[in-house]
This record gives C-alpha cells, structure tokens and sequence, in this order.
C-alpha cells in the first residue's frame, strides 16, 4: 500500500518517563513540528502524564490538542471501542494532510497505546504512514539512576507486567538474571512476601514515577506493605545466585540441549 503524500503521518512520540533532560531531539523536533498534539487520558478531564512531561519541558500544549480516552481496563472489547474513537477522530486530521503527533509516556514501543491506536488507524486507513520514536522506557530511567545494570556480560533479562503472578515469577528466576517488573501495583504485598520468602529482599528495588519531580526510590520493600503506591511503578529484582550452564563454546545452551 503506497502512502499518499497528501495524507498526514501518524507519529509516535516517545517523551521518556518524566525528566524532560531525557526527551529525544527526534521527539523535541516533531513536537516543534507544526503536528497535530493527541495525548491519552484515563477519563474525560483526567490529566494525561504524557503531556504533563511537554509541560515540564516548558512548552505549552496547543490549544486544538486532543485528549483521546483510553480507560484503564482489562475489557478488550471497551478498549477496542476507545482505539476506535480514537482512531476516527484523528481520520479527519491526517487525510487533511497534517502529521498527528500522539504523545507517549516512556517508550512508544514498550506496553504503549500507541501500537494500539497505530493499528486501528492503518486497519482504517491503509496507507497512512506511522513512524515510531523511540525513547527513554521507564526501566531504563530507574536503572540507572538507581545505578543497578540491568545486564552486565550475558546476563539474561526479562521485562514482564507483575500480573503473571509470583509463580512465573519463581520459573523466571531459573533463567533470567535480572527481572524488571511493570504494572506492580496491585501485587506489591504478594511480591513482597514472595521476595522475603527466596531471601531476595535485599536485591529488589522500587521506584515509583522514575525520572519525573515526584521519584520515589524504595531500597527495603517491606517498607511499602499495605501502601497504595502510585500505577508508575515497578520493581527491578537481581538474582544473586542463579545457577547458570556452562559456556560451551562462548555459548551456554540450555539445561539438557544437545552441545552445540
Ligand atoms: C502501560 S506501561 C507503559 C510503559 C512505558 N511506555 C515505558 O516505556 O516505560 C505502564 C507501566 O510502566 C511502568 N512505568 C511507566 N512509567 C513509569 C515511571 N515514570 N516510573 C516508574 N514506572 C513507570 C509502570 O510499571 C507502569 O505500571
């Protein structure tokens, strides 16, 4: 499908996770750019954090901006009608001809609505282009300001949403070295028990809303029990001890793989 060059783009604009020092010159140039701004909110006259970052930064969000409701739910067939307003809303806009601009927490790629949106848009419109900036992912921010290598040498990382429950959480910690947990919040206790259970308290790590005014860094989690933490927050975990096969060749093939 060719892209009609009388059609606007769909942009995917990455801000980071809240320090607007961690927004791309890709990111800072499109917003610059004369686009369309389209931001999420949860509700109808919620704040959107995305564009609480823009604001940080110093700029002022045009006033024709749209807020675009996605609910926080796990009903795939509201969130399905919500993409699809979305997506019909912003129709208009880029056959004009106008690129639209979708402001994006973190990274555009990682656990975003945008990917949603993006869809239903070409799903719609086949030929509308989409580009994608890539950005600062909130567990790229909390590591490092914590100092913690998500990864040294050939360390294994997994990156999971904390739903899967603490016994995938317990499978994970046979392979990977380094677990980053997103969407913690309604699991932190059993997380908490479950780290204090395999005496790994002390290699887990909280933080919450990382790189906006508003961080939080909790280095002793029991600290947090019973607390309603914030839905920006997640969990960086280091296992110490993980038995590891040996390297064959510079590689380590799987437990019971034949030798390559
Ligand atoms: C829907 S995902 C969005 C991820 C985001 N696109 C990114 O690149 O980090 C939301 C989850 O990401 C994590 N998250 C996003 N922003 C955060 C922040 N500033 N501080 C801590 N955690 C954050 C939290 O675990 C939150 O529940």
């Amino acid at each position: 499908m060719t892209h009609s060059p009388h059609q606007g783009r769909l942009i995917g604009v990455s801000l980071g996770p809240g320090d607007p020092g961690l927004i791309t010159r890709r990111a800072w140039e499109v917003l610059h750019s004369g686009a369309h701004w389209a931001y999420p909110v949860r509700a109808a006259r919620a704040e959107s954090y995305a564009l609480g970052i823009t604001r940080l930064a110093g700029l002022t969000p045009p006033a024709e901006a749209s807020a675009l409701i996605f609910p926080m739910t796990h009903d795939i067939e509201k969130l399905s009608r919500h993409w699809l307003a979305a997506a019909q809303s912003l129709l208009p806009i880029l056959e004009r001809g106008r690129d639209v601009a979708f402001l994006v927490e973190g990274d555009a790629s990682t656990y975003s609505t945008f990917g949603h949106l993006a869809r239903t848009v070409t799903a719609l419109a086949p030929t509308i282009e989409v580009e994608t900036i890539a950005g600062v992912a909130s567990f790229l921010a909390g590591a490092a300001r914590t100092g913690v290598p998500l990864g040294d040498t050939d360390d294994t990382i997994a990156i999971l949403p904390a739903g899967y429950g603490v016994a995938t959480l317990d499978r994970l910690l046979e392979d990977f070295d380094t677990l980053v947990l997103l969407k913690v919040k309604p699991l932190l206790d059993e997380i908490i028990d479950w780290l204090e259970q395999r005496q790994l308290l002390e290699h887990a790590l909280f933080i919450e809303r990382a790189g906006s005014p508003e961080e939080r860094v909790v280095r002793w989690l029991p600290t947090l029990r019973g607390e309603e933490v914030n839905y920006l927050s997640l969990l960086l975990l280091r296992h110490p001890h993980r038995q590891r096969p040996p390297l064959v060749r510079g590689c380590r093939p799987r437990r019971g793989a034949p030798t390559p």
